[in-house]
């Protein structure tokens, strides 16, 4: 089995081709399949093959935002410093991991873990061999070989999101820690949207209700980590300490549909709907651009007792 084709079928079944997933996923979901679990990681899976450099490309440098940029801003509030050891979890194309790695220098070593083969060639590829990275393929939820109590600090940039149970990656996050060590991670907080930006997202929502209603069923996006309950308990029962928060606003500024389209069509909104579906999504955003969207981004900090 190809890569490719491993990236995108589930088990058992004939190997498909990412695409040919995303189609199949794509017309599960029009019919109201909610997109939760299973068919969710596989979405996920097909479209990190698809575009394994999406964040990386779309999110981490905004015009709008006069140089601040997502991975030295997690660095910066790790903080990681010269020497030290750390993991990047759910690495993608590795713009977390180079970052890091810039931090720590040639006495420090970061590794760089993604479940996508296709991202961790992407990330291989945008690396300069002599940074002190080293880049796997695997699951952040199940770390198998990587020894206990080994990094001064986790990383995981727009990673959670992506998990419906938080437990078992913070279990690997308290295993893999030494005593002392942080774990960083950042989230999308749309519970902090300005009312003006509540109304843009709500329309382009809208369009998700109405081509690709399974995506809006159960849990398939969260809108508040740390602060559901659930995930709340799970960062307790993993033995971290209290979280603590910085919220900051990324401004995504779109004077027209090809400044919208740039950010949009590389998200899982764009990606869930069919060809109408993006059609329409396109239509809206022509009529409501200009606008500038205050992105709110969430970043979080715990440790390790001890
Ligand atoms: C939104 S991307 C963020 C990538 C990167 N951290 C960044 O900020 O540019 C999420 C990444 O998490 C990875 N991922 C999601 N679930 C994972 C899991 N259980 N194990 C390993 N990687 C996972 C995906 O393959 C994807 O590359």
């Amino acid at each position: 089995m190809s890569a490719d084709s491993e990236a995108a079928a589930p088990p058992g079944t004939a190997a498909q081709s990412p695409a040919e997933a995303l189609t199949e996923i794509r017309a599960l979901v029009a019919a109201g399949t909610p997109l939760v679990g299973a068919l969710a990681a596989r979405f996920q899976r097909a479209v990190h093959a698809l575009d394994p450099a999406a964040t990386e490309d779309s999110l981490a440098v905004l015009p709008g935002n006069r140089g601040v940029h997502l991975y030295d801003t997690i660095v910066s509030w790790a903080p990681i410093v010269a020497g030290e050891q750390v993991i990047d979890l759910g690495c993608g194309s590795g713009g977390a991991t180079r970052a890091a790695a810039r931090a720590t220098g040639p006495e420090g070593m970061v590794v760089g873990i993604d479940a996508s083969p296709e991202c961790i060639a992407e990330a291989q590829a945008r690396t300069d061999p002599d940074l002190p990275v080293l880049y796997r393929r695997g699951d952040v939820q199940r770390l198998g070989t990587v020894p206990d109590r080994t990094f001064d600090c986790a990383i995981a940039s727009m990673v959670l999101e992506q998990l419906d149970d938080l437990g078992p990656l913070l279990g690997e996050v308290f295993r893999v820690l030494r005593p002392g060590g942080r774990f960083v991670a950042s989230v999308t907080a749309f519970d902090r949207l300005r009312p003006i930006d509540a109304a843009f997202m709500g329309a382009v929502i809208a369009v998700v209700g109405r081509h690709a209603p399974g995506a809006l069923a159960g849990r398939a996006s969260r809108a508040s980590i740390p602060h559901e309950p659930l995930d709340q308990a799970a960062f307790k029962a993993a033995g971290l300490a209290t979280v603590e928060e910085q919220d900051v606003q990324f401004a995504v500024v779109m004077e027209d549909l090809d400044d919208a389209w740039r950010v949009f069509s590389r998200t899982y909104i764009a990606q869930i709907l069919d060809e109408e579906g993006q059609e329409e999504l396109r239509r809206i955003l022509t009529r409501r651009t200009p606008h500038t969207l205050y992105l709110p981004l969430r970043f979080l900090r715990t440790r390790r007792p001890g």
